[in-house]
């Protein structure tokens, strides 16, 4: 069967390549589920694994198929196998367990590990192949309803998991009524960040580069959010006019606003989350004594947060289904790039750069339900 495949560490090594169609019975004691892949997403990781500067091949093998954001169909179950159904929907967990005690207990996004296993990323193959067989406790049953839009699954539980352990967090304040929120970036996890935070009932204002009105302003703007362009308006402004924010969700991959939002944008007692993947060696100067100043008196907290486990996924399935009830076809406009199959691999990655590219995904194979 076919697959995309990279050499990890080469620029520009991403290759159809024919890898043997996997069997059920490659997971022991009949635990395995066959699922056949519908749409793959691509995203920024996608491509640094394509520029050679970031992934890793299995132990052992010199190729890493790609592709972390999936949507399958379960086409054939093992003996033992009670979680799924053939026909069910389902769509994979990105990273597996590996030693550490936040491993043992399910939780592989919190690993220790140095060494950690993400499909198509890190030492596990991906998705962007016809077939995968996995066991059931990484697969994530979506309802049939949200087939069209399933395939934003994966990049939405990385922003529920922010947000989820933001609220754990904050439980130090016994009372914690957050009106205010920022988002900074306005791709894909930008606004399904503000899509979250607006279905709890937050206050919006989601930052992104481009000046309106465009696609994205527009997406912002249709579930009751605020968007404002850091061309026209720095963050301190915008919090000098309405006032500082009760939570920061930092998503633009620019690690210098960072320490922007540190300062002038948190309220106190406030919550600043980083979930941006910098691999670059950006350094830049901080006023470092007002910063600090500022966290300690007000009782600020940010914190890093990578992955997501099953209960983000799942938080995101209930997110998803609002959304389609309050905002029919907001996040059908999300998924602007459809790529017809998988050999047109580079146009996908090309995609990725494209002005108006939101969500560019694979059609892996077709999809009649
Ligand atoms: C993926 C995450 C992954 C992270 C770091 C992101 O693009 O969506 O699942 O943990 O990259 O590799
Ligand atoms: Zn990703």
């Amino acid at each position: 069967m076919k697959a995309i495949a990279v050499c990890p560490g080469k620029a520009d090594s991403a290759h159809v390549t024919d890898v043997p169609k996997p069997a059920v019975t490659d997971v022991p004691d009949g635990h395995g589920v066959l699922v056949r892949v519908l749409r793959v997403g691509l995203d920024g990781t996608d491509k640094e694994i394509n520029a050679g500067e970031y992934g890793t091949a299995p132990d052992g093998e010199d190729i890493l198929i790609t592709g972390h954001e999936s949507l399958g169909v379960v086409e054939e179950v093992g003996p033992a196998v009670k979680e799924v159904r053939p026909g069910d929907l389902v769509v994979a967990r990105v990273r597996r367990a590996g030693g550490s005690l936040y491993d043992l207990i399910d939780t592989p996004d919190m690993t220790t590990d140095e060494a950690y296993f993400e499909h198509g990323i890190s030492r596990v193959h991906g998705f962007l192949r016809e077939y995968y067989v996995e066991e059931p406790r990484y697969l994530i049953p979506v309802p049939a309803a949200l087939r069209h839009v399933a395939v934003l699954l994966e990049p939405t539980s990385v922003a529920e998991k922010g947000i989820l352990q933001a609220y754990d967090i904050q439980r130090r304040l016994k009372v914690w009524h957050p009106r205010r929120a920022a988002v900074l970036g306005a791709g894909t996890i930008g606004l399904l960040a503000t899509m979250i935070l607006r279905n709890r009932g937050l206050e919006v204002t989601t930052f992104g580069l481009e000046q309106a009105p465009y696609l994205n302003s527009e997406l912002v703007e249709a579930i009751g959010a605020s968007y404002v362009s850091t061309r026209e308006t720095s963050l301190a402004q915008v919090a000098a006019r309405g006032g500082a924010f009760d939570l920061v969700f930092e998503a633009t991959g620019y690690s210098p606003i960072v320490f922007d939002a540190m300062c002038g944008l948190l309220a106190k007692n406030g919550v600043l989350i980083l979930s941006s993947v910098t691999g670059g060696m950006r350094r830049s100067e901080v006023p470092s004594d007002a910063i600090n100043l500022d966290f300690v008196l007000g009782n600020k907290v940010m914190f890093g947060t990578v992955n997501a486990s099953r209960e983000h996924f799942e938080e995101g399935v209930r997110d998803l289904a609002i959304t389609e009830t309050r905002t029919l076809g907001w996040l059908s406009r999300l998924l602007t790039h459809p790529i017809p199959g998988l050999d047109r691999y580079d146009d996908a990655l090309a995609a990725l750069g494209e002005p108006g590219a939101i969500k560019v995904y694979v059609e892996v194979s077709p999809d009649n339900g």
